[in-house]
């Protein structure tokens, strides 16, 4: 069995549906901060099984406690954080409270039950601004902002705790820029108010809630001068953590991995193969660069296959495909 924290959430619903179809037993916690205990329903309308859903936050001790006396988990994958850059830096204490202090209470939790194995959702985030792409696993990481530097002494955490107990089985999964949706366009990814992210803001200008995408910066040394990233379909990265618990079976230890294509593409390529997937056109409007921001950020993404024996099997033009269907059913 295994625990899913952040499981309503848009990875975490897609890795249900993937875990669900392989056949595991699933237990989702969440607090629905970000996310809505409904897309559960679709994942069970997709895999037609269930998972057990509890509403519980990762800071309460209590609570955690109550559903590992409930379940026996051979391994948590833990999804559950607040993630939006930009908030972070308004909102620092809050991201380190719920994000550090929130894994530091399951993983104690874990420890009390002896469950031992657990894969961690980092970020290429911690790549910094001083590595050139591609960017590889052993490469020295920093960040720009607080939601950052919660990724990183998350890693440093279970780092230290597998490095204390031999018995500990860890994967980091240092995830590219997911995006997409389940084919079947019943889950996907909604934020409310206005998107900080490319894909989901594209969407919006798709289905004429909003006006226009500001592209921020044409004058990066790039393809065409604008910021070039590892765009992920979201079932392919469901599966890599699938690849991840595979992993975790058989090997103890810290093993950290990008999960990404390994191809670039930029906002405007981005903007165009979106534009083919819809039909839909999509104005732009080229704004300065975001604060932050680097120019190109792409993986290697040899690890993963090497250790895992995962890679991403879908493109820029499925990715931009399932988006579009999801935000023309559901935004
Ligand atoms: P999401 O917001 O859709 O999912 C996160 C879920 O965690 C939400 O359902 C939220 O309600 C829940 N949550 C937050 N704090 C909680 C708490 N204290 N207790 C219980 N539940 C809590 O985000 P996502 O895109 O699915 O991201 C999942 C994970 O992957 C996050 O840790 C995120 O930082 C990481 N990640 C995401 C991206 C990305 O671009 N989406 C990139 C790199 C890493
Ligand atoms: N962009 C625009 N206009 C927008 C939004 C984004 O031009 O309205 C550009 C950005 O400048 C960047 C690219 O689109 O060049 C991608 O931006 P995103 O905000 O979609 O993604 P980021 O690469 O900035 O960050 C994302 C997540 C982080 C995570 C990081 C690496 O938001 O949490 O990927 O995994 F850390």
């Amino acid at each position: 069995m295994i625990l899913v924290t952040g499981g309503t959430g848009f990875i975490g619903s897609h890795t249900c549906v993937e875990l669900l179809n392989a056949g595991y037993e699933v237990v989702v916690i969440d607090n629905l901060m970000n996310s809505k205990a409904e897309s559960l329903d679709a994942v069970k309308e997709i895999t037609g099984k269930s998972c057990t859903f509890y509403k519980v936050d990762i800071n309460d001790e209590a609570g955690l406690r109550e559903v590992f006396s409930k379940h026996t988990f051979e391994c948590v994958i833990h999804f559950a954080g607040l993630k939006a850059v930009g908030e972070s830096c308004q909102k620092p204490h809050f991201y380190y409270s719920n994000n550090i202090s929130g894994t530091l209470t399951l993983l104690k939790v874990m420890n009390e039950f002896g469950c031992k194995g657990i894969v961690f959702s980092s970020s290429a985030t911690v790549y910094g601004n001083n590595n050139e792409p591609p960017f590889t696993e052993d490469m020295p990481t920093s960040c720009t902002n607080p939601y950052g530097w919660t990724k990183l002494m998350q890693e440093q955490m279970l780092t230290d705790i597998a490095l204390a107990d031999k018995d500990m089985r860890v994967v980091l999964l240092r995830y590219f820029n997911p995006i997409g949706a389940h084919p079947s366009g019943l889950i996907g990814e909604n934020p409310n108010g206005i998107p900080n992210n490319l894909v989901p803001y594209i969407c919006k200008v798709a289905i004429g809630q909003l006006p226009y995408l500001n592209v921020y910066g044409n004058d990066y040394d790039t393809v065409d001068g604008t910021g070039v990233r590892d765009y992920i379909h979201v079932v392919d990265l469901a599966k890599g953590h699938l690849a991840a618990l595979k992993y975790l079976e058989k090997n103890t230890g810290v093993l950290t991995v990008n999960l990404g294509t390994g191809n670039g593409y930029s906002v405007l390529q981005v903007v165009d193969a979106y534009a083919k997937a819809s039909g839909k056109e999509i104005p732009v409007n080229i704004a300065p660069r975001r604060q932050g921001d680097i120019a190109s950020g792409y993986a290697n993404a040899s690890k993963a296959y090497e250790k895992l024996g995962w890679k991403a099997e879908l493109g820029i033009d499925e990715m931009c495909r399932d988006a579009w269907n999801y935000a023309s059913k559901k935004m």
